[in-house]
């Protein structure tokens, strides 16, 4: 039974999205680990600095660039805030989660030696594995890899093995986007720090329903990006520890992130500058805010509640379903399922649900050694938000039902 306190009738109202069809059904959409949906108080925020500020930052005399600098730094306060984070200049505003991985990796390549090791998970998106490779190639680091069990958890020894003097960098995600698990990171920093190593967490399928305490995590580096947030594509930070801010290099050169520029010499920008070169996406900035507003207005912690109670919903009634296989049953998760039925191949079934107005995601979800470790091309995932019902999780399971009889 849901128990919420969330009035899911009227929250839907605020996404425009949700009240379209798809292919004459009435859209159930189930793909939020991709992307989450925008509210209208998003919408109208975009609309808004397009109508009455749009300007470049930090740059003009003129009011409208006042008033988008404003706009634009207050929305990083807040990020600051919800993050708890100590200073506002580790706050770096990137293009998303992928651009911040890619910063701190290019960062590290002057920092590696050969031998050095670095340290991934097993249950990676290709975004937090590919930049280690090549910081590997570039370096001659050497690319070692946490292994996780049938369930999706992390093997936790295998881990506190793996690390030893030579381990300079741990990288792993707060949930993973392919299973829900929610890993131990408390455990997973401690350790790391115990032996000196630095450790990014990649916090884009956490921070919609999560809330991660950076300063009592004491974590080096924390990513997340708008779009996972009811927040705009094209936007997202990097949080970094300024210690560490201060060590990297720059990851791109351009305006605003210089303090000179001659021909023999450029200094670079004070924190958070030295890593925002070239006009920002000021308007995906701002609307983060809003939408980190908007959700703070529902409360992280309903929601985290509400999607407890229908990831539990949708578990049950699906495993109802005969020859469904789930894959990530981890005892914390996310509201995240991927599963497969019988030899069903998971594109054909993702084809006719969406026939249905149905959306959920199929393949290997940027996450192929999850797929090659369980040996399967791909799973379904159908991922779930607090704006979803239990009356959709209903459409799906009969979705799938009529998908197996037409392919059978
Ligand atoms: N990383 C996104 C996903 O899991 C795109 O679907």
């Amino acid at each position: 039974m849901i128990q919420t306190t969330l009035d899911i009738a009227t929250i839907r109202k605020d996404f425009p999205i949700l009240a379209r069809k798809v292919n004459g059904h009435p859209l159930v959409y189930l793909d939020n680990a991709a992307t989450s949906q925008t509210p209208k108080a998003v919408i109208d925020t975009i609309v808004d600095y397009y109508s009455r500020y749009n300007s470049n930052i930090h740059r003009g005399v003129h009011a409208l660039s006042q008033e988008a600098t404003d706009a634009y730094e207050q929305a990083r306060a807040k990020l600051q805030l919800h993050f708890n984070v100590a200073k506002i200049h580790e706050i770096i505003f990137t293009s998303g989660t992928t651009h911040s991985i890619n910063l701190v990796a290019n960062g590290f390549a002057s920092i590696l030696e050969e031998g050095d090791e670095i340290l991934v998970s097993a249950m990676e998106h290709h975004s937090n594995i590919v930049p280690w490779q090549m910081l590997s190639e570039k370096t001659g680091a050497v690319l070692r890899v946490i292994p996780m069990d049938e369930s999706g958890d992390l093997l936790m020894d295998k881990y506190e093995q793996l690390l030893n003097e030579r381990t300079k960098l741990v990288f792993c995600n707060h949930v993973s986007n392919a299973l829900g698990t929610i890993n131990p990171i408390e455990e997973i920093i401690a350790k790391a720090h115990a032996v000196g190593a630095a450790v990014l967490i990649d916090g884009a399928q956490a921070a919609a329903h999560l809330v991660a305490d950076l300063q009592a995590l004491d974590v080096d580096f924390y990513t997340a990006s708008a779009h996972k947030m009811c927040g705009p594509t094209g936007v997202g930070i990097l949080y970094g520890k300024e210690s560490w801010l201060k060590q990297l290099p720059p990851y791109q050169g351009g305006g605003e992130m210089i303090a000179e520029v001659t021909f023999e010499k450029t200094t670079y920008a004070d924190l958070p500058h030295k890593f925002e070169a070239g006009t920002p996406n000021i308007c995906g900035g701002i609307a983060f805010g809003a939408a980190l507003d908007y959700l703070q207005s529902i409360g992280f912690e309903a929601i985290a509640q509400y999607e407890d109670e229908l990831l539990n919903y949708a578990t049950e009634q699906l495993l109802k379903i005969e020859g469904l296989k789930i894959y990530g049953t981890a005892r914390h998760k996310t509201s995240v399922i991927s599963f497969n039925v019988g030899n069903l191949h998971p594109y054909d079934i993702g084809t006719i649900l969406d026939k249905l107005g149905i959306a959920v995601r199929t393949g290997h979800h940027c996450a192929q050694p999850i797929m090659d470790f369980y040996q399967i091309p791909g799973t379904i995932r159908a991922s779930f938000s607090f704006y979803n019902t239990r009356e959709e999780v209903d459409i799906l399971v009969e979705g799938i039902k009529k998908a197996v009889a037409m392919l059978s």
